[in-house]
């Protein structure tokens, strides 16, 4: 694809990549994704903020065909999906630096081998005058390794953020037109990675709240002509009231469990209390990831399996002690042969997860009148906890 100009001498470049389903070969992509980098030409120096993968070198490199140019490449995050050309562009401009953090700096050195001598480090705060046009860098760590910096344009009131506010999207179009359809794909995006490091987010919102913004532009996704819709949103995520929502991850071999988690939602739903529910051998786990944002619970079903969990369920549960949502309360569910540790294998996988764990409920064979009395139980006493906390 073509630049695209988004203002006076401001154009898009990168990669509307409509076919990957897969990203760091962890997460989803439903909708594929976009990597964007952005030209600023000012009346004396022209910049690049971030710069794309290496495999898409030939993208950017036709164009910049024709920019005569470059003063600055400015990395705003050192992973290689905006970095890993930097390398070939300081190759077509032998004049231009690498602008950074500090921190970034290190890291770009150690994954790209970029000379040391290429490099000009900014601090917190600092500026670089473009002539007509001046960038102001603001430290935003943990969005979502440690280096991370966004860049505000002041004359035009741009605030480039790179992974921050950031969504896997395919898209012909620039800029944000359907908010429902950007709001789930950056909530997911959220989830996946920067929810552990939300108490650094907050400050980070709390930090750019003072600027003036009419766009973000983010390095994947689309761009915001309404910064406060995904601004406020983030603020929901991190700090927001938590849902009366039990998401249930859950797998199942003979059926046992599956019938304790049909049995279990019906109640709960009895109870006012909303579910959210993934069969963990077809879940997409950014969906999961998404429901983990706001839920006040978490129950995880399982098979007793070679005396612990089903393989399927420690992966939701590893999952959720990394992604540390603010899940307030927690159990197990689930049927045995004849017995096993699945109770003590889980609890011990989630050491980051600050919850109440609620007397789990594991009975052997195909669940009895018994097992289901206590899944009764089990669905009354979190629908108590949820009413204590003024959820329901
Ligand atoms: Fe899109 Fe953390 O890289």
């Amino acid at each position: 694809m073509k630049a695209r100009k988004i203002k006076d001498n401001i154009y898009w470049m990168g990669f509307v990549d409509w076919d990957s389903r897969l990203f760091d070969s962890l997460i989803p992509l439903p909708d594929g994704t976009s990597y964007n980098a952005f030209l600023i030409e000012g009346s004396e120096k022209t910049v690049l903020i971030d710069a794309v993968e290496s495999s898409l070198f030939s993208e950017i490199e036709a164009q910049l065909h024709n920019v005569s140019k470059l003063d600055y490449v400015i990395s705003l995050h050192a992973e290689q999906d905006h970095s890993g050309c930097i390398p070939q562009i300081l190759s077509m401009y032998p004049n231009a630096k690498v602008l950074t953090t500090p921190k970034a700096k290190g890291i770009l050195m150690d994954l790209l081998h970029i000379p040391e001598g290429s490099f000009v480090t900014v601090q917190d705060g600092e500026t670089l005058s473009l002539g007509d046009k001046t960038l102001e860098f603001i430290f935003t760590p943990w969005v979502h390794w440690p280096e991370t910096m966004v860049a505000y344009l002041k004359e035009d009131k741009i605030l480039f953020s790179c992974d921050f506010f950031g969504s896997h999207i395919a898209t012909s179009d620039l800029f944000v037109t359907d908010e429902g359809r950007v709001y789930e794909a950056a909530k997911r995006y959220y989830a996946e990675i920067m929810m552990p490091f939300r108490n650094v987010i907050k400050k980070n919102l709390e930090k750019i709240a003072g600027y003036d913004i009419d766009l973000i532009a983010p390095s994947h996704g689309q761009i915001y002509p309404r910064p406060s819709f995904i601004i406020d949103a983030h603020k929901d995520w991190c700090d927001g009231p938590l849902k009366n929502k039990v998401v249930i991850p859950y797998v199942t071999m003979h059926q046992s469990t599956k019938k304790m988690v049909d049995f279990f939602v019906s109640s709960l739903v009895e109870k006012g209390v909303s579910v959210e529910q993934f069969n963990l051998t077809n879940t997409d786990i950014g969906k999961l990831a998404i429901a983990l944002v706001d839920a006040a619970t978490i129950v995880i079903g399982t098979p007793t399996v070679l005396a612990g969990p089903h393989p399927n369920a420690a992966y939701a549960a590893f999952l959720a002690n990394v992604l540390r949502p603010r899940t307030k309360f927690l159990s197990i569910i689930g049927s045995y042969g004849w017995g096993g540790k699945t109770v003590e294998t889980l609890a011990g996988m989630i050491p980051n997860l600050k919850v109440e764990v609620i007397e789990p409920v594991l009975f052997k064979g195909s669940p009895s009148d018994d097992a289901f009395k206590a899944l009764e139980n089990l669905a009354g006493t979190i629908a108590t906890k949820h009413k204590g906390l003024g959820l329901l």
